[in-house]
């Protein structure tokens, strides 16, 4: 059988944040495999922990105890420039503000991750953002800047971007946050294509439409997350 091994494992994962005199313990003991191949929703209410949650995924955030594996290496005792390497080489991450660079036309932005990739030539950036530009549909947008683009059009950019080095791991917080039911769900096929092709897709949603595209569906609650079907 095929695609058994999980690409990411956590085991006991703390987190706790001090601010002042206050301990906030947001992840607690959390445990979670996610493989390729699936898209896995990650709701729960405001607060509860899920951006902390993806940013520890995303190489993003530390953690304060506990293992994380990405394929099989553990992240832990990595420095900065090599979980650098392995974020860039595996993990491709959508924020919800988009986090477009505005000075730069939407290949342009498409092409920022790339700049440290020394496996993609330079002459060919430009030929590949605009390939993942016409995947998400924008093919006729390559030279607008972020702001002469709708939220959704954003949106798809920072999801092209996001694809740039070809990553197996896509990372989506919130993604839709901003945009309306069309555009929603564009991103949710998007998201749900990549995934059916055999990328691992994890996305926090608070909209409930999620549900309809996710193979596996999670609620962080109370540090932990429990799986819903
Ligand atoms: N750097 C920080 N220092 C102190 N507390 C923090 C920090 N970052 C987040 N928190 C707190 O940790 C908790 C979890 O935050 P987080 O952003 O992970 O929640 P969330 O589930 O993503 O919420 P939302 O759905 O609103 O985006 C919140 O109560 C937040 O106030
Ligand atoms: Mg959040």
């Amino acid at each position: 059988m095929e695609n058994t091994d999980a690409i990411i494992k956590l085991e006991n994962i703390q987190k706790t944040y001090h601010k002042k005199e206050k301990e906030l313990n947001v992840l607690k003991n959390l445990n979670v495999e996610f493989y390729s191949g699936q898209l896995y929703a990650i709701m729960g209410h405001s607060g509860n922990g899920k951006s902390t949650l993806i940013h520890i995924l995303g190489l993003i955030d530390q953690f304060d105890d506990g293992e994380y594996h990405i394929y099989s290496q553990n992240v832990k005792n990595l420095n900065d420039k090599e979980s650098s390497y392995i974020r860039m080489k595996n993990i491709g991450f959508v924020f919800q503000e988009f986090n477009l660079v505005p000075t730069l036309k939407a290949y342009e932005n498409v092409m920022v991750p790339m700049l440290i990739n020394d496996e993609i030539k330079p002459k060919e950036r430009k030929i590949k953002a605009i390939e993942l530009l016409s995947i998400v549909g924008l093919k006729d947008r390559i030279n607008h800047f972020p702001k002469e683009l709708s939220g959704g059009e954003q949106q798809r950019v920072a999801l092209a971007r996001a694809l740039a080095n070809n990553p197996n791991i896509i990372l989506a917080d919130e993604p839709t946050g901003n945009l309306d039911e069309k555009s929603e769900k564009d991103i949710f096929l998007l998201l749900k294509e990549l995934a059916q092709n055999g990328k691992c897709v994890i996305v926090v949603s608070h909209s409930s439409e999620i549900k309809k595209y996710a193979d596996k569906v999670y609620i962080l609650d109370n540090g932990k997350l429990e799986g819903e079907n």
